[in-house]
């Protein structure tokens, strides 16, 4: 009898088969997902990354066959000789191949298997942990293989638009110098050059740049970036980006790219239409409505801004708001209206209190609004002041029977705790679309923001100067320039954030190509030429030879993939993640390395086993 594999090739994948091809012989390769034993015939369902196709065994064929189909357990990887077959009036309208079944008139076992630690199938609710250990296994279940499967749809989605538009895919080495700034970076021990460390690049951001001087013009790249973050749910140690570097642009003009791009991956993975331009928001605007700079805009809820109210009230008649009597730096105070239709009771009130304190508030002032607008339920009800009061409750916009919620004292921190409280009620209060499938094919629930215009600098507390928001190599408005040096903090720049339902999708920026902006940049914040030479030398050598006016962008594509797919988790959407802790659980990474090995690197590791 001819061979499978060698003479007998796959003619179909288990999601190919229709009414179609019925009296057809075919031949299918896959997986045991299911086996039922009715005596006289023992049913199989075939499974692979397209689908499930029915496989019928009958008795009375040939008793090899026969044999075989009884010795089939899950998770057997076989291959299959059969006919396809009508399934009548019994058609599965959950398979894409419910019409048919095929009758086997031969069958193979490529290899058993050990029963698996879990089922294979689409909702399991067995551990992470267990998943994550046997990693293999759970790719095989059907949401995974799709998202995967959508991941090299992106992949082959990104080359081809990109190619169209002129960029070339050019690669940019992993083991890099260390430079300061940035995030934390993985260091590799160079054996080599003892004593001395590589970093693994956190992006490639000086080498696409240097791609531009070396006149290269449009570059891309799907790369790996790795830092040594503390990891959240939509952050891992080791992500992909599409990273994009281009010469002599405005941002308007890697806006229109990336806007393609991302428009083209919405078509080709999910078949929905996103309008483009996407719609911008100015930083400040962001940060004043929502207290964070990716705002998710599928539901209002903004923040009021009550800082210059509460000094033109010379603090409201509320002791705790006296020291906002007159408008200080840095200080703020800010309110959050929950809608009365949200009916929270004072338990699921007070509970919000935990969450912002969970967020290093010291609490959570409250009032709710009667009918005629005094404030009730509230400790600031009895000293607020009658015109200070309407004036709060105009400014927000609050109604009878809301609530209303303050915060008061550092800007960051007030910007925090409101920012995630608006989150929370937004998920609570059920305004946020939960993005099932019928969602995800409604253009209005995705919804793209550019966040442009923020300042270059940030002041530091600590160590009380101006450092870099972003980086230094950000271009500031050409109208800004003049306060570079007498008041920085009023230096917007051109650094922008695409976001994606409150997500921040890819960060980027037109970079600073001139060397003379350049050192005034360095020296608003305190740091001397010689410095400067020392952390990016090469760069700025780079720079005076002719560097082109350029700029560029990276996007997140695990956190694409996330949105696109609807998982909670990167980890859902990349091959082999790593866990909060950063390790791997089935390789067992990070491991233990022998003495010799790091000895052969002169190194030696100061860690005493507990
Ligand atoms: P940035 O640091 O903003 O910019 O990164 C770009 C995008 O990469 C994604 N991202 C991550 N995804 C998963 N896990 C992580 N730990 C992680 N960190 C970042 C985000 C982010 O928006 N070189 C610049 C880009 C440029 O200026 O051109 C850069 O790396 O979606």
């Amino acid at each position: 009898m001819a061979e499978f594999i060698r003479e007998l090739k796959r003619t179909h994948s288990c999601g190919d088969l229709t009414a179609k091809s019925v009296g057809e012989e075919v031949i299918l390769f896959g997986w045991v997902h299911n086996r039922r034993d009715h005596g006289g015939a023992v049913f199989i369902d075939l499974r692979d990354r397209e689908g499930l196709t029915q496989v019928v065994f009958e008795a009375d064929v040939d008793q090899d066959l026969h044999a075989i189909a009884h010795e089939l357990r899950y998770e057997f990887c076989i291959g299959v000789r059969g006919k396809v077959v009508s399934r009548g009036g019994n058609v599965n309208p959950k398979l894409k191949t419910g019409e048919i079944e095929v009758h086997a008139v031969q069958a193979t076992i490529f290899n058993r298997s050990e029963t698996p630690p879990f089922l294979i199938e689409d909702k399991i609710d067995t551990a992470e942990e267990k998943r994550l250990h046997y990693r293999y296994l759970d790719l095989r279940r059907a949401p995974l293989q799709k998202t995967l499967m959508a991941r090299s749809k992106m992949n082959s989605t990104t080359r081809t638009v990109l190619n169209r538009n002129g960029f070339l895919e050019l690669e940019t080495p992993f083991l890099v110098k260390y430079t300061p700034g940035g995030a934390r970076n993985f260091l590799v021990p160079s054996r080599l050059s003892a004593g001395k460390f590589y970093a693994l690049a956190e992006s490639p951001q000086l080498f696409k740049q240097l791609f531009m001087v070396a006149g290269f013009d449009r570059y891309f790249q799907i790369v790996k970036c790795f830092r040594d973050e503390d990891l959240r749910l939509d952050r891992q140690p080791e992500f992909t980006q599409i990273d994009i570097e281009m010469s002599f642009v405005t941002q308007d003009d890697v806006f229109t790219v990336v806007e393609e791009l991302v428009t083209s991956l919405w078509k080709e993975v999910l078949g929905v239409e996103i309008p483009k331009p996407f719609p911008r928001m100015k930083f400040e605007q962001s940060m004043r409505e929502y207290g964070n700079d990716k705002p998710d805009l599928r539901f209002a809820m903004k923040h009021t801004d009550l800082t210059a109210l509460v000094a033109e009230h010379k603090g409201c008649g509320i002791a705790m708001w006296s020291t906002f009597a007159t408008v200080t730096h840095g200080q703020i105070v800010k309110a959050l209206v929950i809608p009365s239709s949200a009916n929270l009771s004072r338990t699921e009130t007070d509970k919000l209190e935990e969450i912002a304190k969970g967020m290093g508030a010291k609490g959570l002032a409250r009032a709710k609004l009667a009918d005629d607008g005094t404030w009730t339920q509230s400790p600031l009800a009895k000293s607020v002041t009658l015109e200070a009061r309407a004036a709060i409750n105009a400014a927000t916009g609050a109604k009878p029977g809301d609530v209303l919620l303050f915060q008061f004292g550092k800007e960051s921190q007030v910007h925090t705790v409101l920012a995630n409280l608006r989150l929370f009620l937004g998920k609570k209060l059920g305004l946020i679309p939960n993005h099932g499938p019928s969602d995800a094919q409604d253009p209005g629930s995705w919804n793209f923001l550019w966040v442009i215009d923020p300042p270059l600098f940030e002041y530091d507390d600590e160590a009380k100067r101006w450092g870099a928001a972003h980086h230094a190599f950000t271009r500031p408005h050409d109208e800004s320039i003049q306060y570079l040096d007498s008041d920085p903090g009023k230096v917007l720049c051109y650094r922008y954030d695409l976001v994606l339902n409150g997500v921040e999708i890819g960060g980027g920026s037109i970079r600073l190509h001139d060397p003379v902006v350049q050192g005034r940049v360095f020296a608003a914040m305190g740091i001397p030429a010689e410095e400067a030479e020392q952390k990016f030398g090469f760069l700025l050598q780079a720079l005076r030879f002719g560097a082109p006016p350029h700029g560029g962008i990276a996007l997140g594509m695990d956190r694409l993939a996330m949105l696109l797919s609807g998982a909670e988790s990167l980890r859902d959407v990349i091959p082999f993640p790593k866990t909060q802790k950063g390790t791997d659980l089935m390789t067992d990474a990070p491991g233990d390395v022998g003495a010799g090995q790091l000895a052969e690197l002169q190194v030696a590791s100061t860690f005493k086993k507990p």
